[in-house]
This record gives C-alpha cells, sequence and structure tokens, in this order.
C-alpha cells in the first residue's frame, strides 16, 4: 500500500503502479495527486483514480488513524 498524509487526511491506494510497478508511495505528491516516479503517470490519492491513463487506475483502501496507529481496511 502507498499511504498518504494530505492536509491532516489520510488516504491509501495499492503501492504498485500498473504501467510497469513503480512505487507510487515514493512519488510526489501535489494537493491529491500523486506522480509516480518512474515514468510521472498521475493518480488521485482518495480514489486511486488514474489522470493521465484513465483505464489503469489503482484500488483505494479506507484508512484510518489509531492513536500512532494507521489502520488500513481491507476487504
Ligand atoms: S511505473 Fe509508474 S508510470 Fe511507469
Amino acid at each position: 500500500m502507498a499511504v498518504f498524509l494530505v492536509d491532516g487526511a489520510v488516504h491509501a491506494v495499492v503501492g504498485h503502479c500498473p504501467h510497469r510497478g513503480g512505487p507510487l508511495g515514493e512519488g510526489t505528491v501535489r494537493g491529491l495527486v500523486v506522480t509516480c516516479p518512474w515514468h510521472r503517470w498521475t493518480f488521485d490519492v482518495t480514489t486511486g483514480r488514474c489522470l493521465s491513463h484513465p483505464d489503469r487506475d489503482v484500488a483505494s483502501r479506507t484508512v484510518s488513524l489509531d492513536g500512532d496507529d494507521v489502520v488500513v481496511e481491507i476487504s
């Protein structure tokens, strides 16, 4: 999973880019958009929607904070 803290809210999406497996958790975040560090595909961190290639979304997960722990719901 790639977990992002944006303006006090935590978001999580599958951490492997659907292009060639780049590490989305190491991407650059601007606003609610993460850019894959390998070839710069972009994803909405709240939904996993791929903004640069609309048919290549990643799954998102519901996330919450429990004290110092990040809780990711896996269904
Ligand atoms: S591996 Fe992410 S854009 Fe290519």
